[in-house]
């Protein structure tokens, strides 16, 4: 099937500073990434704090800070072709994002207007690309407050921010998000700062808008067990650089990369013994300024051996569709 979202060998890369560990050397965040989405799919993009992650949906949006320097290729299907967003120029990817594009964040707060009515700025995010009346913007901001499940949607559309509730919030940055039925929706760590049991209900709610709209998603989240109820296919990254891609199957039911393994046996299940301490991964994740030149995950990784430390490892293919990088454990397979 053809990709929606191709993401090829994408890096993002910050200029060091003098005054900084790495003695001006550029820091590379991301490095030769590459995946695909097709329709209809949601990966789930999982790593510890540092990864990349965000700065992957963020080059994708071209929303990265201006001193970033990003390379490779994003390519999002048109119908004919596709567009390659890293080459878009300013208008034309103001008019894909919110349209073609939609992204959610972790603090629905800091992305909503705290004076205006949250009805009024859904029916923006219409009228900003679509010619209809603030009657009918306004009709389609209740309506997109009912799809995400707003008890009493056209009287609460006239709310402001500040009167509703943490999960209420994230539910209309969602409905924003979906009102203009966007090709792709990028969702970054839309439920982390929500309690558990509304975290519950607005992962429930994502999947059931999913199945309604046939939403294609990248989803991001440092938590597997939020990444298992969501994906179909999962990258995991590390230090910036993708260590394992699969379907949702074969990453939890037989990981491939040691650090896949360790994430997968340092998080807490309803099975897990809560007497007794989980495993961690010992080790932290490096800074960008020391970032290992062989193996990222060496200095963490007990299969590791002389020449992990060398080169960088290629990404392998362990089964049809299935991939990890590292040779070590791809030699036992
Ligand atoms: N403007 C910047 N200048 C320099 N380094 C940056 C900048 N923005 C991000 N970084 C670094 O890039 C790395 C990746 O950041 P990113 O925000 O993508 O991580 P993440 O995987 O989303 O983590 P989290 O789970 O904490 O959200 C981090 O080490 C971060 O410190
Ligand atoms: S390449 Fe070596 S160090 Fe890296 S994950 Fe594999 S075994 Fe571990
Ligand atoms: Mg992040």
């Amino acid at each position: 099937m053809p990709s929606l979202l191709e993401v090829r060998h994408l890096q993002v890369e910050f200029p060091g500073s003098q005054s900084a560990p790495g003695n001006g050397k550029p820091l590379m965040a991301v490095r030769d990434l590459s995946f695909t989405i097709a329709p209809g799919e949601a990966l789930g993009l999982v790593g510890e704090s540092g990864s990349g992650k965000s700065l992957t949906s963020l080059a994708i949006m071209q929303l990265l800070p201006s001193q970033a320097r990003v390379s490779g290729e994003v390519l999002l299907a048109n119908g004919k072709g596709s567009d390659d967003l890293l080459r878009l120029a300013g208008p034309a990817m103001r008019d894909l994002r919110g349209r073609r594009l939609a992204m959610i964040f972790q603090e629905p707060m800091t992305a909503l207007n705290p004076v205006m009515r949250v009805g009024s700025q859904i029916a923006e995010a219409v009228r900003a690309h679509h010619r209809v009346s603030r009657r009918e913007a306004w009709d389609r901001a209740v309506t997109a407050m009912q799809d995400v499940a707003i008890p009493d949607a056209a009287r609460r559309a006239r709310d402001y921010p500040h009167q509703l509730s943490g999960g209420m919030r994230q539910r209309i940055m969602i409905a924003m998000a979906i009102v203009n039925r966007p090709q792709l929706l990028i969702a970054d760590e839309p439920t982390t700062a929500l309690d558990v049991t509304v975290q519950a209900q607005v992962l429930e709610l994502l999947g059931e808008l999913r199945a309604k709209f046939g939403l294609t998603m990248l989803f991001i989240s440092h938590d597997l067990a939020v990444i298992a109820n969501l994906a179909d296919r999962v990258a995991v990254m590390y230090a910036g650089n993708l260590v394992e891609l699969g379907t949702k199957q074969q990453i939890f039911a037989s990981p491939a990369h040691p650090y896949t393994q360790g994430l997968l046996q340092s998080a807490p299940s309803l099975a897990t013994d809560r007497k007794r301490p989980l495993n961690t991964i010992e080790g932290t994740v490096p800074p960008l300024h020391a970032v290992p030149p062989g193996c990222a995950f060496e200095p963490r990784c007990r299969f590791r051996v002389a020449a992990c430390a060398q080169g960088q490892p290629p990404l392998l293919e362990v089964h049809p569709g299935h991939w990890a990088r590292c040779p070590v454990i791809n030699a036992q397979l």
